[in-house]
């Protein structure tokens, strides 16, 4: 068993072997503070890209691979028993970092990412959120998109997903009721913008924000868990063909350890946040969305 103390956090990071995650552990190990206190598991679906991210990282005594695919039960739960094995039963920090963007527009690739995006982020703190300590918090990395895709849909899916009352029951409906509509290739039946960019992604994001607000206040009070959402900011990475003009992914990693390492106090729990900043769940700014939907529609038609 590796050897933990009372002031070591351990950072568990999803997705990890690359990316924005891979920066995020990057930057935790060179934080002086945290440089030998900080146990790091890095999380990866694949054995070789998670050790050869290892290597890349000069194999970090205190940063250990943790074979986790998000999207299966099976997986989370081997994870679980391995941190209760070898790293005494105990989380500080769960960053859910791992997300996939659709490779097509079939209903399949809409399944996958909101497996991926949503359901695997729910389940995955379901089983790993009992291992927290105290005060220990919950990182899901949303986007944006987000935000600017509610602005899109009915006022009615508006407040259904921004309800103070919104159950995770009620949220797993929303997002079934989305899938068969997209299959269905109806979507604006039921409120939903079909010709928006990055529809499917951005319902997924829509729906990460939605429970984390969720999980903060099922967590808060006995537990003193705190959870967040954060957008790491558009960040040239493997998730958009390293687009031209997105922002190194390393300042994608400060957006998220901006929230790992603030004080809950200064944070408001369920808050999505970019950058350091507080954001709403419902994008205001008519002239961003615009200028969104503009740009991504053309860089998709340059694909
Ligand atoms: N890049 C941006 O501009 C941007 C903007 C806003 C939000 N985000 C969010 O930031 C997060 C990181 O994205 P990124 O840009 O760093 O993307 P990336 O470079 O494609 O990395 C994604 C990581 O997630 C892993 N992953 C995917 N599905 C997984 C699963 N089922 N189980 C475990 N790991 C899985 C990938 O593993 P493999 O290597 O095995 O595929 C990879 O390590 C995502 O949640 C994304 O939605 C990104």
């Amino acid at each position: 068993m590796a050897s933990t103390n009372q002031q070591q956090r351990i950072i568990l990071i999803t997705g990890a072997n690359k990316g924005i995650g891979f920066e995020v552990v990057k930057k935790l190990i060179e934080q002086p503070s945290s440089n030998s206190k900080d146990i790091i598991l890095l999380g990866s679906r694949d054995i070789k890209r998670g050790e050869d991210a290892l290597k890349q990282l000069g194999s970090p005594p205190n940063v250990h691979l943790l074979q986790l695919d998000t999207s299966s039960k099976e997986s989370i739960a081997a994870a679980a028993n391995e941190i209760k094995q070898k790293y005494g039963g105990h989380l500080d920090v769960i960053i859910n970092n791992a997300g996939i963007v659709p490779r097509d527009n079939t209903i399949q690739a809409a399944r996958e990412t909101q497996v991926t995006n949503y359901y695997g982020v729910k389940m995955l703190n379901e089983h790993l959120i009992p291992l927290l300590r105290e005060q220990g918090r919950v990182v899901n990395v949303a986007s944006s998109i987000g935000p600017m895709a509610l602005h899109c849909f009915s006022k009615d899916l508006q407040e259904k997903y921004t309800s103070e009352t919104l159950t995770k029951e009620q949220l797993d409906l929303l997002v079934e009721e989305f899938l068969s509509t997209y299959e269905s290739n109806n979507v604006e039946k039921i409120g939903y913008r079909p010709d928006l960019p990055y529809l499917v992604y951005g319902v997924s994001k829509v729906a990460l924000i939605a429970l984390t607000r969720i999980e903060a206040r099922q967590y808060s009070g006995a537990q003193n868990i705190f959870i967040y959402s954060v957008c790491p900011g558009y960040c040239a990475t493997d998730l958009n063909n390293k687009a031209a003009g997105a922002r190194p992914a390393a300042l994608g990693a400060d957006s998220i350890l901006y929230v790992v390492d603030t004080p809950n106090h200064e944070l408001e729990n369920g808050g999505f946040y970019l950058d350091g900043k507080k954001e709403p769940q419902i994008c205001m700014d008519e002239a961003k969305v615009q200028f969104f939907i503009q740009t991504s529609k053309k860089h998709l038609e340059s694909k």
